[in-house]
């Protein structure tokens, strides 16, 4: 964590003294993706509100960018749209479009500093509108690339954040098919740096969910001393 000088301060006698900052407290570039269909009673945005609030209370001034893929749906992945964003000519002003944000995301994706993924558990898996981020974003020759062996990925210094809500406990068991995917499609794009923050057991109330909350709320603040 280095500390380095944003400007001069006047002091005294007309001196210039350095005004160091904590590099870390100063504008991280955070970009969240939320997934709930839940809206404002989601468990999973909810636990995102508290990190980035909890960030601001320790000071950080963070440039955020958030999309909320449930209430502004990305496009399905199609047979015509996988090969225009794969590089197939077209004129076609929908699939123009669709290249478009595919290339809006990535760079999005690219310039950021910590990726926060709203990941509830529905049917044991991610939401397809999360799904749905991923095939506009895992893309050949932009997030990563083809090699003899295994594909290298093309982003760089991210790390991410995944907030999963869950209504049963899930982790470690082959219930949970969200861990391994995200790992997977992340770790295709090069980010390998994954934290999970799990929130299990919501539906078991009152007990169970007050724990879970209360176990999540403390992960996420353990998070918040990471080294950018
Ligand atoms: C459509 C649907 C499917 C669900 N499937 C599961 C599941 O497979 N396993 C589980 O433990 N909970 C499941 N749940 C419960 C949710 O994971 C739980 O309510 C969680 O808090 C939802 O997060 P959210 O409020 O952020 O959307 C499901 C809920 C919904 C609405």
């Amino acid at each position: 964590m280095g500390n380095y000088i944003t400007h001069y301060v006047v002091c005294n006698l007309g001196i210039l003294k350095p005004l160091y900052i904590n590099k870390s407290l100063s504008n991280v570039k955070i970009l969240v993706i939320k997934s709930s269909i839940n809206g404002h009673q989601s468990q999973t945005n909810t636990l995102i509100e508290y990190y980035l609030n909890q960030r601001k209370l320790q000071g950080y001034k963070d440039s955020v960018i958030e999309h909320d893929v449930e209430s502004v749906p990305l496009p399905v992945l199609t047979h015509q749209r996988f090969h225009a964003l794969r590089g197939a000519q077209t004129d076609d002003a929908e699939l123009l479009s669709t290249i478009q944000l595919s290339d809006q995301l990535i760079a999005e994706l690219k310039r950021t500093d910590i990726l926060v993924l709203g990941a509830p558990m529905y049917n044991l898996n991610v939401p397809t509108q999360l799904k749905n981020w991923f095939d506009m974003v895992v893309r050949a020759k932009h997030t990563f690339f083809y090699t003899d062996s295994y594909p290298q990925g093309l982003v760089n210094n991210v790390k991410a954040l995944i907030v999963s809500a869950r209504g049963g406990i899930h982790q470690g068991q082959p219930t949970d098919a969200i861990t391994p995917y995200l790992t997977a499609a992340l770790g295709l794009m090069g980010i390998n740096d994954v934290h999970f923050v799990y929130a299990e057991g919501l539906d078991m109330k009152p007990e169970g969910y007050l724990a879970g909350v209360a176990k999540a709320q403390q992960q996420l603040k353990d998070y918040l001393h990471i080294d950018i």
